[in-house]
């Protein structure tokens, strides 16, 4: 019993120093100047300043990409699709107290802000009973629709609407 308590007290001394050291590092790490400018590296594939020190330079960042904001309608895609939205709606409010898309898209609004109304899909609740108001399942608009920015797709897309479908199908059969 006692060797057993003599050998936990060792090791908790020999432990001490190793943690002080710790903490002696890990002090000089976060003094020690940023790191020298255009230093590069990698850090999962994608490029950072430092590789030491990624967050530590001032490094502009990339320009975002040019919002669409023609108010020209998009084509749909296919027929139900959610139409896309070709205004700004940056800082537009929608949380429970208010609805800032409803100001201009509810049935009472459309008069004075010309704005295309919600179409009856959106006063469905999932019963399909149609109500006075927007049914709570459509009342987060950005959920479904969308703005567009001038950035090109990343990934590579060969989706064909229904129509050249079928032109190529016909066209095949021929
Ligand atoms: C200040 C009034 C106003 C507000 C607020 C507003 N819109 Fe619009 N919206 C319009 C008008 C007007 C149009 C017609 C096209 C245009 O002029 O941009 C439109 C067009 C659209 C369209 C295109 C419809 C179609 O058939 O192509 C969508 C989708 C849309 N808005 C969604 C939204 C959403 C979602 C919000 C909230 C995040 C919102 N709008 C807020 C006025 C508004
Ligand atoms: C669950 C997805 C969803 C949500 C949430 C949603 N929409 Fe839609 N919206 C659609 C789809 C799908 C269409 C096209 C088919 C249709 O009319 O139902 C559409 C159509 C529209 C249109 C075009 C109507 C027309 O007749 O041209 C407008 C405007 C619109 N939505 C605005 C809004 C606004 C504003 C909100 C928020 C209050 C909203 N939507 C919430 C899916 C959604």
């Amino acid at each position: 019993m006692k060797t057993r308590f003599l050998i936990a007290a060792l090791a908790l001394l020999a432990g001490i120093p190793a943690l002080t050291i710790g903490v002696a590092t890990s002090g000089v790490a976060a003094d020690k100047p940023a790191v020298t400018a255009n230093a590069t590296g990698t850090v999962g594939g994608i490029k950072v300043p430092s590789t030491n020190h990624p967050i530590t330079l001032d490094v502009p960042a990339e320009a975002t990409h040019r919002e669409i904001t023609d108010d020209q309608k998009r084509v749909r895609n296919y027929a139900d699709q959610p139409p896309l939205i070709p205004h700004a709606i940056r800082d537009y409010q929608i949380d429970l107290n208010i609805n800032k898309c409803l100001t201009c898209h509810d049935r009472r609004n459309t008069a004075g802000s010309q704005a295309p109304m919600l179409s009856v899909t959106h006063f469905q609740d999932r019963d399909g009973q149609t109500l006075g108001t927007v049914a709570a399942r459509r009342y987060f608009c950005t959920q479904c629709h969308v703005p567009q920015t001038d950035a090109q797709p990343i990934v590579p897309n060969s989706f064909q609407d229904f129509d050249s479908v079928l032109g190529h199908a016909q066209g095949g059969q021929k």
